[in-house]
C-alpha cells in the first residue's frame, strides 16, 4: 500500500449528511417508496440533447412497480405494470418523461426501463449519498487530485462516463473553467446547480457512444463494475473519443471483495458467507463482472483498444479507520461510511437475484454485516486500480 505522509482534507460535498443507521434488524417489508423526481422539473434541466432523443420512442411505461420480485434478473426488470394512458397528449408527455419513470423494488428506485442495461444499485437519494462519499474518499486517497493521467492543464474537453451524481464532473468543471465537461449516465440524477462548463446527457455506455470522435483530452470511467459486460467494447468507445496524440482515458475500478492481511475477517461471518460470495455469484449469474481487477479486464481492454503509455496504479482501500497512517485511516472511515450508509442499496437487488426475494434472513444478515464492518478488530480492505493510457497520434 502506498503510504501518503500528509492527510489532505477535501471539502465534504453538500449531500453528505450521514443519516443515523438503525442498529436493529428492520422488518421485512420496506416502508413507502422514496419520492421520485417530478418529470417536468427534472426534464427541464435536460432541454437537449436528452428530450429530442426521446421523441420517437414508442414504448412508454409508467407506474413501474415490481411485485412480486423475481429471482431472475431479466424477469426482475421485465415484469412491470404498464399503465399508459391512451390519449396523444398524455403519450407525448410520457415519452419525454419516460427516462424519469424509475423501476421500484421494495421502495428503492432503479434506472428507467428505457435502457437495455440493468444496473444493480438504486438511483435514489440514499445511494447518491454513498456515491458522493465514494468521490470524497477517492479524492482523499489521491491527495486531492481528481485524476492520475498526465493530461495537460489546458484541457478543452473532458468526458465522464457513468457520471452518477456528476460530482467528479462538477469538480472538474470548477477546477478547469476553460474545459467543457460532459457527464453521461443512464439516470438523470445530476443536480441542476452545476458550473456553466458542465453538462449532462443520457447515454448507455454499453452501446456505441453518441459522442464525437477524436474530441476529448480526458475520458474518465469510474466504478463501472457490475455495469459492463464487454470491457473491450467500452474502451474501444473511449479510444474513439480521445483526441489523437494527447487524449487520455482513465479507468478506476474497485474489487469489493473484502480481504485482510492478518486473517481478521471473521471466519464464518457475514463478510465471508454473504458479502464476498454475493459478488462472485453475481458475476457468474449475470455475465457482468464485479471482479474487474481480479479478471484484469481493464488492462486487456486498454491494450486491445490501442492505447499506449498504459499505466497501472494499485491501492488497498481500508474498510474502517484501522490503518496507522492518518490519511489512510480517514479514507477508511469514509469507505466504511459509504458502505454503512446504504448496505441495502448495494445488496438488495443482488440478494433478490441470487437468493430470491422471499428467502428469509436478508435483514438479519445486513444487521450482522453492519456490525462486522464496524468492528475495530477487523482490518479489512478492498482493492482499487487506476489505469490510464494515451491514444497515439496516428491511430
Ligand atoms: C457506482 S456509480 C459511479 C458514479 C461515478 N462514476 C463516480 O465514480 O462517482 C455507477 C454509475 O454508472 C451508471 N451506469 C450503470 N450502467 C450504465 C450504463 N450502461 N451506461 C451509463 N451509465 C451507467 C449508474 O447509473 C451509476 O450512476
Amino acid at each position: 500500500m502506498t503510504d501518503q505522509p500528509t492527510p489532505t482534507s477535501a471539502p465534504l460535498p453538500q449531500r453528505l449528511q450521514p443519516e443515523p443507521q438503525p442498529e436493529l434488524p428492520q422488518p421485512e417489508p420496506r416502508p413507502a417508496p422514496q419520492p421520485t423526481p417530478q418529470p417536468d422539473a427534472v426534464a427541464a434541466q435536460y432541454p437537449s440533447p436528452l428530450i429530442p432523443a426521446l421523441q420517437d420512442e414508442d414504448d412508454v411505461r409508467t407506474g413501474l412497480h415490481l411485485s412480486p420480485m423475481s429471482m431472475n434478473f431479466d424477469d426482475a426488470f421485465d415484469d412491470v405494470d404498464s399503465a399508459l394512458g391512451d390519449d396523444a397528449a398524455s403519450i407525448a408527455h410520457s415519452v419525454t418523461a419516460s427516462i424519469l419513470e424509475y423501476r421500484t423494488i421494495m421502495g428503492r428506485t432503479y434506472h428507467s426501463e428505457r435502457h437495455d442495461s440493468k444496473y444493480f444499485t438504486p438511483n435514489d437519494e440514499q445511494q447518491m449519498r454513498s456515491q458522493d462519499l465514494t468521490h470524497h474518499y477517492l479524492t482523499l486517497l489521491l491527495d486531492n487530485k481528481l485524476f492520475l493521467a498526465p493530461v495537460g492543464e489546458d484541457m478543452k474537453r473532458v468526458l465522464d462516463v457513468g457520471t452518477g451524481t456528476g460530482i467528479w464532473a462538477i469538480d472538474m468543471g470548477d477546477r478547469y473553467p476553460g474545459a467543457e465537461v460532459t457527464g453521461t449516465d443512464l439516470s438523470p440524477t445530476q443536480p441542476p446547480w452545476v458550473p456553466p462548463n458542465v453538462r449532462f446527457r443520457i447515454d448507455d455506455c454499453t452501446q456505441d457512444w453518441s459522442l464525437p470522435a477524436d474530441a476529448y483530452d480526458l475520458v474518465h470511467l469510474r466504478y463501472l463494475f457490475g455495469a459492463v459486460a464487454d470491457w473491450r467494447h467500452l474502451l474501444r468507445n473511449a479510444f474513439r473519443c480521445c483526441h489523437p496524440g494527447s487524449g487520455w482515458a482513465q479507468s478506476v475500478e474497485c474489487d469489493v471483495i473484502i480481504c485482510s492481511d492478518d486473517a481478521s475477517v471473521p471466519e464464518g461471518g457475514a463478510i465471508e458467507t454473504f458479502w464476498n460470495p454475493l459478488w462472485r455469484e453475481m458475476t457468474k449469474n449475470l455475465g457482468i463482472s464485479f471482479q474487474v481487477l481480479e479478471e484484469r479486464l481493464q488492462i486487456e481492454a486498454f491494450e486491445e483498444a490501442g492505447f499506449v503509455d498504459i499505466t497501472e496504479v494499485n491501492f488497498k482501500l481500508p474498510v474502517g479507520g484501522w490503518p496507522r497512517d492518518p490519511k489512510l485511516a480517514e479514507v477508511g472511515e469514509f469507505v466504511l461510511l459509504t458502505m454503512i450508509n446504504d448496505l441495502e442499496g448495494y445488496t438488495l437487488l443482488p440478494w433478490n437475484i441470487i437468493h430470491g426475494e422471499n428467502t428469509p434472513g436478508y435483514r438479519e444478515i445486513l444487521y450482522r454485516l453492519r456490525r462486522e464492518l464496524r468492528s475495530k478488530s477487523m482490518h479489512g480492505y478492498m482493492k482499487v486500480r487506476y489505469m490510464y493510457g494515451r491514444k497515439p497520434e496516428h491511430a
